[in-house]
């Protein structure tokens, strides 16, 4: 029976890419940054999942603004990282597990919640730079990601709860997929943070720490943060932390918390990750 071993909320800022693409991690504005990736990333090295979920959004990249949708499960043998403008990033294709992908979209449609499925999808920094953050720079991923893009770009995203709920929905899953697998699941995006507008800049470190806190001892009142409150308090794109709530609400309850970083600046947001152990 496969089981899920492990849930990381992180960032995916997309400059934290860019400077190890270019070798300028060791710089004095990145350094301190990457320090605080080491002890994750030596984590999840001991824990070597056999295959993660990587709950992230498309932004705009794989999808249009004209094909928006909320959840879409990818099924392909592997993903391509999307050019975002500036040509594919020079890592590694992302291999996926169409065995247990399928497993869960069926499952999971059985369980009420309607996903759309992917045959081929480009995977943008969303999930590439996750995978950077927690890896590194290996000639290869070291496990098979099954990509779980959710819209937090455009309006009207999924409700935090539902997010939750859909966690919950893939923790059942999961468990009931025959193979001894042990799972991760990784949510990603955030943390407190706004790209344009007035606000532009935004960040709410009072806000942020009180839901890593609460990832661990209370996620129901994360799970029932309305998109006004989140919007208000942690950003217009501070929104995509709702997709940590999909990877919490898959690990059932008590979870043991294992690592926390929290930094800011990076680039211009708030940057945070968490690890946990079930
Ligand atoms: C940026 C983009 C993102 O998608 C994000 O989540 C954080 C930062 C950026 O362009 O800086
Ligand atoms: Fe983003």
């Amino acid at each position: 029976m496969a089981r899920i071993v492990a849930g990381v909320g992180t960032s995916h800022i997309p400059a934290v890419g860019a400077a190890l693409d270019r070798g300028e991690h060791g710089n004095a504005y990145w350094a301190p940054i990457f320090a605080g990736f080491e002890g994750a990333r030596d984590w999840l090295a001991g824990i070597a999942p056999d295959v993660a979920i990587v709950v992230y959004n498309d932004h705009a990249s794989a999808f249009s603004l004209e094909l928006t949708p909320t959840f879409t499960l990818g099924l392909a043998e592997v993903f391509r990282p999307a050019d975002q403008g500036y040509g594919r990033r020079k890592v590694p294709d992302v291999a996926g597990h169409p065995d247990l992908a399928v497993h869960l979209l069926e499952r999971l449609v059985a369980d009420e919640f309607d996903m759309a499925q992917a045959l081929e999808m480009d995977v943008d920094h969303g999930l590439t730079v996750p995978l950077s953050v927690l890896c590194g720079t290996p000639p290869a991923w070291p496990f098979p990601v099954i990509p779980l893009a959710v819209n937090v770009i455009k309006y009207p995203q999924p409700t935090a709860r539902r997010c939750f709920r859909l966690g919950e929905a893939i923790g059942r899953a999961v468990a009931s997929y025959p193979e001894d697998l042990r799972v991760a699941v990784i949510g990603t995006g955030g943390m407190s943070h706004q790209l344009q507008g007035e606000r532009a800049g935004l960040w709410n470190p009072e806000f942020d720490r009180a839901f890593l806190d609460d990832l661990t001892a209370d996620p129901e009142r994360l799970a029932a943060l309305d998109h006004v409150t989140l919007v208000r308090d942690a950003g217009s794109e501070g929104m995509e932390l709702i997709m940590w709530l999909v990877m919490r609400g898959a690990l059932g309850t008590a979870p043991r918390e294992s690592y926390r970083f929290y930094h800011y600046p990076a680039s211009n947001t708030a940057l945070g990750l968490i690890a946990f152990e079930t």
